[in-house]
């Protein structure tokens, strides 16, 4: 499986950013905790971090033909961007949808995702364990 895994605007400050929320591991520790998953499950993986919306809708396209599975962690933009849902849609590539917080215990605007249209399933409030969680949940339904 060639997996791409997107995180959106400012999930490159975790460990920095709202640690009350978002924990005290840095972006650098979120990586190698997935290269770790991906080398047990025999997948190759590829990282994206961007805060721009349009940069990350290219990186999406660009991946048209060359990846089997997307998870992406839309950040902010999950509230916000038609973009980006569209982006996943015209791909058709198999996506997932994570949050490290809960989304739904937390203010109204963040309970809404347009992502989640475009994706197969949403992890969210597990921190580092929902990448795990969507990385194996797509391996199993890129194989059944
Ligand atoms: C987030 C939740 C979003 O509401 C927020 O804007 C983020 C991170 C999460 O991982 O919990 O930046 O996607």
């Amino acid at each position: 499986m060639r997996l791409l895994v997107i995180n959106g605007p400012n999930i490159n400050m975790l460990g920095i950013r709202e640690k009350n929320i978002y924990g005290t591991e840095t972006y650098e520790g979120l990586i190698s905790f997935i290269k770790g998953v991906c080398e047990k499950n025999d997948i190759e993986v590829e990282f994206f971090q961007s805060n721009h919306e349009g940069a990350i809708v290219d990186r999406i396209q660009e991946a048209y033909g060359k990846k089997d599975a997307i998870v992406i962690n839309p950040a902010a933009y999950t509230h916000t961007s038609v973009a980006i849902l569209d982006a996943l849609k015209a791909v058709s590539i198999p996506a997932c949808e994570v949050h490290l917080s809960n989304i739904y215990e937390r203010e109204e605007f963040r309970h809404h995702s347009y992502i989640s249209a475009a994706c197969e399933k949403t992890f969210y409030g597990k921190g580092f364990a929902g990448y795990e969680e969507a990385i194996l949940y797509l391996k199993s339904f890129l194989e059944s």
